[in-house]
């Protein structure tokens, strides 16, 4: 069954349930988002923050990743309040990001680079310290470079892995040493991957890459 929804002004129909984050993009208008992958069939973890909307009657921005369109929704993507939360969010993630777009293998299909240029938001954090772990790159698999230090904490090559039928890495730490690494901190070399490439495709950023043959 389908719903007609209005989003920025412009009317569209889409199913019943679908998620508003891809009901907008489906009609070609773009919401930031990175933690939230469509070939998922889990919800999202609503983790990155970005994807924040105003919709009618509700108090707050809400996420678009985890809200189901219903009829007559009517949706703001731009509103003041929803583009202050999203540069707040968008400068945290920077300042903790490895910028090295000119050597980096995602430059040019960078969901970082998507959302700076859509919400016109300088990839470089203005107001926040830049913060680097300077963690070193783990270039020991066969065909899999992970670089730490350009990972978002999206979730994405972790939930990739497990679908896969791996679990070679998951999250360890907390707050700033938050990391996505394998059990026991080994390299991936050493984890059992069989190097499927799964976390690459999955990656939004530059911190899964495949190896340069
Ligand atoms: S995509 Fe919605 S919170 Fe990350």
């Amino acid at each position: 069954m389908e719903v007609t929804i209005t989003i920025d002004g412009k009317q569209i129909k889409a199913r019943k349930g679908t998620m508003l984050l891809w009901a907008a993009l489906d009609n070609g208008i773009y919401i930031p988002h990175l933690c939230a992958a469509r070939e998922e069939t889990e919800s999202p973890p609503a983790s990155c923050r970005l994807c924040f909307v105003e919709v009618e009657g509700y108090p707050a921005p809400v996420t678009a990743c985890t809200l189901p369109v219903a009829e007559g929704m009517v949706v703001n993507t731009s509103s003041e309040r929803v583009n202050r939360l999203v540069a707040a969010g968008f400068e945290l993630i920077m300042s903790n990001h490895r910028l090295d777009c000119k050597n980096c293998p995602a430059n040019g299909n960078c969901e970082l680079q998507r959302i700076a240029k859509a919400r016109k938001l300088r990839l470089k954090p203005k107001n926040l310290p830049v913060l680097h772990r300077d963690l070193p790159v783990d270039d020991s698999a066969e065909n899999i470079v992970y670089d730490p230090s350009k990972c978002v904490l999206c979730g994405r090559c972790i939930r990739a892995c497990r679908n896969h039928g791996q679990s070679v890495v998951g999250f360890a730490r907390r707050g700033f040493e938050r990391v996505v690494t394998t059990c026991g901190d080994v390299p991936l070399g050493e984890s059992g991957c069989d190097s499927c490439g799964e976390c690459v495709k999955a990656c939004p950023v530059g911190a899964m890459s495949l190896k340069k043959k």
